[in-house]
């Protein structure tokens, strides 16, 4: 799928907050766990370090003082809020959705919420649906939570998932704007690669394997990750109209090092305009994206009329692209 937001109303994010867990969890201390070392970590990912969330922190621990701090740097109230999507594959549970939960939480008592799955492109899924409910009218203000507590999912024998991931979560609210916003958004699935990265048994298919963890595929994952990460981008720019050297703010899925440095190489982005930060979280599936703006928001690398250019990819597998203006100054 792929469009232009060129139909309806201007659809812009006027807030932005995040939350990570406060345990730091090195390399060396996964190294008591599994045969690896920080060296391999570094060189094959570059992933120094990453959060992992306290026994009693579930998804909305992160997700509620995230979605406060988007609130508040929006201006607004819970209850100011219609409608509120959680992209997520580790909600607190299947039901209620973690979104319910946090409606409730913040007072969001006019709000639809639901929670959505596409793996660690969920983020990006969830701002093209905000923006397609803002820009029909349906709704006003939309809260969307990108997040995920991935450390309850892994298997903390397997070195080969262990290392790369991470838990944190980040929100943004989204308004109409008289002008400037989102420019597009590109989107696919290609479930024939989805035994690449999946959860077996953890949903109504029986398996024989009682073993609930993350399987990746790794090699696999990182091929198509490579190809997809400048594929969606590269249409997505074309389809606006915009080119790559018009691009102030890269902010691509934070799985690999190497596959952004990869993808930054052939979409031919200075290196100064990318956002790096899985050095200090790994992948935190659906939190990556929202997190990284988050710290360019934090090194006032987002400034009116900056234009940002964000791509996801993950289980599905899937992946998704989104350009925006950016409206808001930093609030450094
Ligand atoms: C997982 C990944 C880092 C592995 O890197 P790689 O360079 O492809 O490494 P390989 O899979 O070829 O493994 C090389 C060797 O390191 C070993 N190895 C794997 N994980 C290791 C670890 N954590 N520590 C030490 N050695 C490890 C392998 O067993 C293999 O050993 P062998 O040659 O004796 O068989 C890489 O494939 C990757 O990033 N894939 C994408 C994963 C991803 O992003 N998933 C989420 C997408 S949202």
């Amino acid at each position: 799928m792929i469009g232009v937001a060129r139909e309806g109303l201007p659809v812009t994010i006027a807030g932005l907050g995040c939350r990570v867990p406060d345990r730091v969890v090195t390399n060396d201390e996964l190294s008591q766990y599994v045969d690896t070392s920080d060296e391999w970590i570094r060189e094959r990912t570059g992933i120094r370090e990453r959060r992992i969330a306290a026994p009693e922190e579930a998804l909305s621990d992160l997700a509620l003082p995230a979605a406060r701090k988007a609130l508040e740097r929006a201006g607004i109230e819970g209850a100011d809020i219609d409608l509120i999507i959680v992209a997520t594959v580790t909600p607190d549970m299947a039901f209620p959705s973690t979104a319910a939960i946090l409606a409730d939480r913040l007072g969001a008592v006019d709000a639809a919420a639901y929670d959505l799955s596409a793996g660690c492109t969920g983020f990006m899924y969830a701002l093209a649906q905000g923006y397609g409910m803002l820009a029909a009218g349906l709704a006003k203000r939309a809260l969307v939570v990108g997040g995920d507590v991935l450390s309850r999912i892994l298997d903390w024998t397997d070195r080969s998932t262990l290392v790369l991931f991470g838990d944190g979560a980040g929100a943004v609210v989204l308004e109409t704007a008289d002008s400037g916003g989102f420019l597009g958004f590109e989107l696919g699935a290609d479930g024939s690669g989805g035994e690449n990265l999946w959860l077996p048994g953890s949903g109504s298919r029986i398996f024989e394997d009682p073993d609930r963890h993350v399987k990746m595929n790794g090699r696999e994952v990182f091929k198509f990750a490579t190809r997809v990460l400048v594929q969606s981008a590269e249409d997505l720019l074309e389809r606006c109209g915009v080119a790559v050297a018009d691009v102030d703010v890269y902010v691509p899925h934070q799985a690999n090092l190497r596959i952004i440095d990869h993808a930054t190489r052939k979409l031919g982005i200075p290196s100064e305009r990318v956002v790096i930060n899985v050095d200090r979280y790994g992948n935190t599936s659906s939190g990556s994206i929202p997190l990284a703006l988050a710290d360019a928001e934090a090194d006032g690398r987002l400034r009116a009329g900056s234009l940002v250019l964000m791509t996801g990819m993950g289980a599905g597998l899937t992946w998704g692209s989104a350009l925006i203006r950016w409206t808001k100054e930093t609030a450094v």
